[in-house]
């Protein structure tokens, strides 16, 4: 794994759209994994903000509430209209169906579109517990697409967003962990103290379930977009172990910084 240190939040956000950028132009049909949650949202200011040309490019996200439609402003489909889809014309755009009349059925339909779609870069954020997606802690590595009741420290940690506590989903669809090993590559995104915790677990921690994070040391091309706060527990070991890069131009020619 590579990492890169970032001071602000707009530094994230230059170092994720550089990769986006690089992956839409370099490839003819480009497949992104798209997140939610804040971690990503600078990506997709630049992305609006050049109004990156993503007619040839496809979108398959992470994850979705379950029972929320795509008008509730809460769901993650809403999240995406807003944060992208409104503004840019992809060629197409996938994200579970939260509302599917048998979820089973639909669990079945994404792990289908994630084959028919091989993901080129993946972006993802981290819980506070280590799940990637909505990957709670005990999550096969070896699973596809499926149903997850959420954690209470998941639920607490998404309570900001909605009004009232038991508004919060009980459960979520997502993408399963061996699928998203599956991408060519993986940018995962922190910032901030409270992610501080489980990325020196993904980093120094042992490769666990109980961490679902900790699987993406198994992955050969994976980098980590930190900032100094989610980066503060981290020993300097970790930083040499897992090569620190001061930004993509580093990453791309592969220099290193010890
Ligand atoms: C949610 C999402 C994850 C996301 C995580 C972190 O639980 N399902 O995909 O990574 O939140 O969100 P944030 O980036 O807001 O900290």
């Amino acid at each position: 794994m590579k990492i890169i240190a970032v001071n602000t939040p707009q530094g994230m956000a230059e170092a994720g759209y550089e990769l986006v950028q690089q992956t839409v132009e370099e490839n003819k049909h480009p497949v992104l994994g798209m997140a939610t949650g804040s971690s990503p949202l600078g990506i997709y200011a630049l992305m609006r903000k050049n109004k990156l040309d993503v007619r040839h490019a496809i979108t398959v996200n992470l994850d979705e509430y379950v029972n929320l439609s795509s008008e509730d402003k809460n769901s993650y489909h809403y999240f995406m209209n807003k944060q992208l889809f409104h503004h840019l014309s992809f060629a197409q755009t996938f994200i579970p169906n939260g509302m599917a009349q048998s979820l089973e059925e639909e669990c079945k339909r994404y792990d289908n579109v994630i084959e028919n779609h091989p993901i080129d870069l993946q972006i993802l954020g981290i819980g506070e517990n280590g799940h990637i997606g909505f990957n709670e802690p005990g999550t096969s590595f070896a699973s596809g697409t499926h149903i997850v009741k959420l954690t209470d420290s998941t639920r607490q940690a998404n309570r900001r967003f909605f009004e009232k506590e038991e508004d919060v989903p009980t459960h979520a669809i997502t993408m399963g962990i061996a699928s998203i090993m599956k991408a060519k590559q993986i940018a995962l995104l922190a910032s901030g103290l409270k992610k501080a915790e489980a990325i020196k677990t993904l980093l120094e921690g042992p490769v666990t379930e109980e961490c679902p994070a900790t699987v993406l040391r198994n992955h050969p091309n994976v980098v980590i977009i930190a900032d100094r706060q989610a980066l503060s527990l981290c020993s300097e070991e970790s930083f040499h172990e897992h090569q620190q890069v001061f930004s993509i131009s580093d990453l791309l020619s592969n220099s290193r910084v010890d």
